[in-house]
């Protein structure tokens, strides 16, 4: 069966973007910005999953502000990159995996949670700079990604507590996709930051760090962060972190850290970065994880349910 291995966060700053686009990651400012995404190049190297999914948020790229789905699952089998005003970024085609994808969007929709498919799709910085952040800037993208499209720019967005349930169904669809993948899934944008208005400029290091802390230790009290609680002490595009509670609702209560780090600023915006891996058998690459056989007899019993699961429904 497929499993969720790990957890990413990464704040999505279209400088860092135009950073690495233009050359410039050497320079003083930026080398402070990537020096701390190094290790996670090599942890993402190693941990080498089959599919990632990447829970983003679009700007008004792919759906302008006459359709704003709340979540949006790309189905499609490739995501170009979107024009964002300076022609699409340099960088890959993302290729999709439509079989997960379709997967998820069935049984998360039918355990009742509403999402839009989507079969044609461009992706803008909010998914191709964490993508560069964790995978730096190869041909192709390593593996397959599912992106999921949450509405945060226009109001209301979801609640930090349906975000992180969401991100619970998520797992129990992909612990029912009988192929056996590694997937790590990504929460991005934030950390604080305000773009425009008397408050632009706004950074709240002391909220950030205790988001941090408490996504590894206690997200159950991050999920009653109400949205003007996140307005007022994030920023108004601070509501951008509510994503970070998908990914980490796709991950067991009890996770390993495995780094952080944070930096202020990268453009307007406090730059925060977090690696957690579930405790079972996680990102430990592929050879290892051959040899240690880390399918636990728990995952076993997952998998004959979802066999069993599909058996009736005539899919095997
Ligand atoms: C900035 C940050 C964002 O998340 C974004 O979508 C656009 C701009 C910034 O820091 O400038
Ligand atoms: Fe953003």
């Amino acid at each position: 069966m497929a499993r969720i291995i790990a957890g990413v966060a990464s704040s999505h700053v279209p400088a860092i973007g135009a950073a690495i686009d233009n050359k410039q990651t050497e320079e003083p400012y930026w080398k402070r910005v990537f020096s701390g995404f190094e290790k996670s190049k090599e942890w993402m190297a190693n941990a080498k999953p089959d599919v990632a999914i990447v829970v983003y948020n679009d700007h008004a790229s792919a759906f302008s502000v006459e359709i704003v789905p709340t979540f949006a699952l790309g189905c499609a089998a490739e995501f170009p990159p979107a024009d964002e005003g300076w022609g699409p970024r340099p960088v890959p085609v993302v290729q999709g995996h439509p079989e997960l994808a379709a997967h998820i969007a069935q049984s998360v929709i039918l355990d009742e949670f509403d999402l839009t498919i989507v079969n044609k799709m461009e992706v803008d910085h909010g998914l191709t700079v964490p993508m560069n952040l964790l995978f730096g800037s190869p041909k192709q993208w390593p593996c397959p990604v599912i992106p999921l499209a949450v509405n945060v720019v226009l109001y209301p967005p979801p609640t930090a507590h349906r975000c992180y349930m969401l991100g619970k169904a998520i797992r129990r669809a992909v612990e029912s996709y009988p192929q056996d993948l590694r997937v790590v899934i990504f929460g991005t944008g934030g950390m604080s930051h305000q773009i425009s208005g008397p408050r632009a400029g706004l950074i709240n290091s002391k909220f950030d760090k205790a988001f941090l802390d408490n996504l590894t230790k206690d997200p159950k009290k991050l999920t009653r962060i109400p949205h003007l609680e996140f307005m007022r002490e994030a920023g108004a595009e601070g509501i951008e972190m509510v994503m970070w509670l998908i990914m980490r609702g796709a991950l067991d209560d009890d996770i390993e850290e495995i780094y952080r780090f944070y930096t202020v600023p990268a453009s307007n915006t406090a730059v925060g970065h977090i690696i957690l891996e579930n405790k079972r058998g996680a990102a430990k690459g592929k050879k290892s994880a051959a040899g240690k056989k880390p399918v636990a007899g728990k995952h076993k019993r997952a998998a004959a349910r979802a066999n069993h699961r599909n058996v009736r429904r005539g899919k095997r």
